[in-house]
């Protein structure tokens, strides 16, 4: 390799020798990185503000700072920014840039700090506007599920267990379950955030910074509640990524559940809804397919979002304190984990929002479907439930041999099987009286899934 292909960094000083290329390539967080580059400009910033209120720097230079700062954002902005890759990170390419537009002030812009604690404090400031964005998304698809709800209250279907037809339930007590689990979702992440809330920036390399600048105010022109009170903890723990990403792994997790049911759904087999065309895909050789293409990318994804948060996992285990280059790993699966959920929550509101439900397939939800209240019918007069569960059992058994419907059995047959029956057996072979028996709070009745629709309003 010619020497002269090897280039010497900022840090090159103690170095005889440059990079070789293939290090440089491999070292760069650059081409990921380079999304901070808000977060490390306001940090710029507020530095050298301290620095200023320190004296390290005049008055003058913290003009020329700020200005400069100015420029590099245009100039990122405007896409004319040189992102090369022997920069190695935003930070140093963002520096680099500021000492080519004001020379010697921007060499003291790194007085008494590290780009461990740059990194860390650019980081956090990313995921806590990262974890902002999500929420507003979160809420919206709820909102969409209560709509949803509201539109379609009378509308009775099966539900499953084990994907056997189990109990008939309204479909908007359905929806409104995943109501539930994103307000669990939302909190998950507002405990994230909470927790990111905590300035790293003036713990140095991993010391504190030898330089007593004024830590709060800085938190406070950054949008920190709090400064970090261990400077070792502060750069070496990536605690605050991983819960994210942990939160976001949970809450693809729910939107996969969903995604799944309505494919299935989607499918001739059940024929329960149709998906929007705009969210859509048709195929290249069958002419009659419409395939479910958003929502299997939404099952999809989840097992890559599943993959970032192992990626943080793993990288922090047995990492010595403190700062590691490992730790450069931190970015990219939180990345991809806040731009899929990102993705996901409109595409599944978009999905919600066009999407066409067929009651009357629901509605052909089959007789036995009522066993339960059969059971629970005789249990009013009297009979234990097991026993109960035994006749009814015996009767569902009885249908099906004689190959007919559990209604279509005469009051004769009933009475064979228990005195308790009477004519009024068979008011209960009706999914909306099925399902208004449920008027316990959380259950599927009409007026409990209104109470419950109104308390999800309640929260919005
Ligand atoms: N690009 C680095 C990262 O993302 C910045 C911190 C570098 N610190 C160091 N000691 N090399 O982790």
């Amino acid at each position: 390799m010619d020497d002269k292909s090897k280039k010497k960094p900022l840090w090159g000083g103690r170095f005889a020798e440059g990079m070789d290329p293939l290090m440089v390539r491999f070292g760069a967080s650059l081409p990921f990185d380079r999304q901070l580059y808000q977060e490390d400009i306001e940090v710029n910033i507020a530095w050298a503000h301290a620095l200023r209120g320190i004296g390290i720097i005049s008055e003058d230079e913290l003009k020329d700072i700020e200005n400069g700062l100015d420029r590099v954002r245009d100039e990122i902005e405007s896409g004319s920014f040189d992102w090369d890759i022997k920069f190695e990170d935003v930070h140093t390419a963002i520096e680099a840039r500021l000492t080519e537009f004001i020379g010697d002030a921007a060499r003291k812009l790194h007085t008494g700090r590290s780009r461990n604690d740059q990194v860390a404090t650019d980081f956090r400031l990313f995921v806590m506007k990262a974890i902002d964005g999500l929420s507003m998304e979160i809420r919206e698809l709820q909102s969409a599920i209560i709509e949803t709800a509201r539109e379609n209250m009378d509308i009775i279907m099966p539900g499953y267990t084990h994907l056997q037809r189990a109990q008939p339930v309204r479909f908007s007590h359905y929806i409104m379950a995943l109501f539930w689990m994103l307000e669990r979702d939302l909190g998950r992440l507002i405990g994230c955030r909470k927790r990111a809330d905590s300035m790293p920036l003036g713990s140095g390399a991993l010391a504190g910074s030898a330089f007593p600048v004024d830590r709060e105010a800085l938190a406070d022109e950054l949008g920190f509640s709090a400064v970090s009170d261990n400077s070792i903890d502060a750069v070496s723990d990536r605690d605050f990524a991983t819960e994210t990403a942990a939160a976001l792994s949970i809450l693809i997790a729910h939107l996969s559940r969903y995604a799944e049911d309505f494919i299935i759904w989607s499918s001739a087999e059940f024929g329960f809804i149709e998906l929007p065309d705009a969210f859509s895909t048709g195929s290249s050789m069958m002419p009659q397919k419409k395939n479910p293409d958003s929502l299997e990318l939404v099952r999809g994804r989840t097992g890559r979002v599943f993959g970032d948060l192992i990626a943080l996992l793993t990288f922090q285990k047995g990492l010595p304190l403190t700062y590691q280059k490992d730790m450069q790993e931190d970015k990219e699966p939180l990345f991809d984990a806040i731009g899929a959920l990102s993705d996901c929550l409109e595409i599944f509101a978009g999905v919600l929002d066009g999407l066409k439900l067929n009651p009357d397939r629901m509605a052909e939800m089959g007789d036995e479907i009522f066993a339960t209240d059969l059971a629970d019918y005789l249990t009013r007069k009297g009979m234990p439930f097991r026993e109960a569960h035994h006749v009814v059992g015996e009767l569902v058994l009885h249908a099906e041999i004689s190959g007919g419907k559990l209604s279509g059995l005469s009051l004769e047959t009933y009475r064979k099987h228990s005195g308790l029956f009477e004519e009024d057996l068979f008011s209960l072979f009706d999914a909306a009286h099925s399902a208004d028996l449920r008027a316990i709070t959380g259950g599927t009745a009409k007026e409990a899934v209104e109470k419950q629709i109104t308390a999800a309003e309640e929260l919005l």
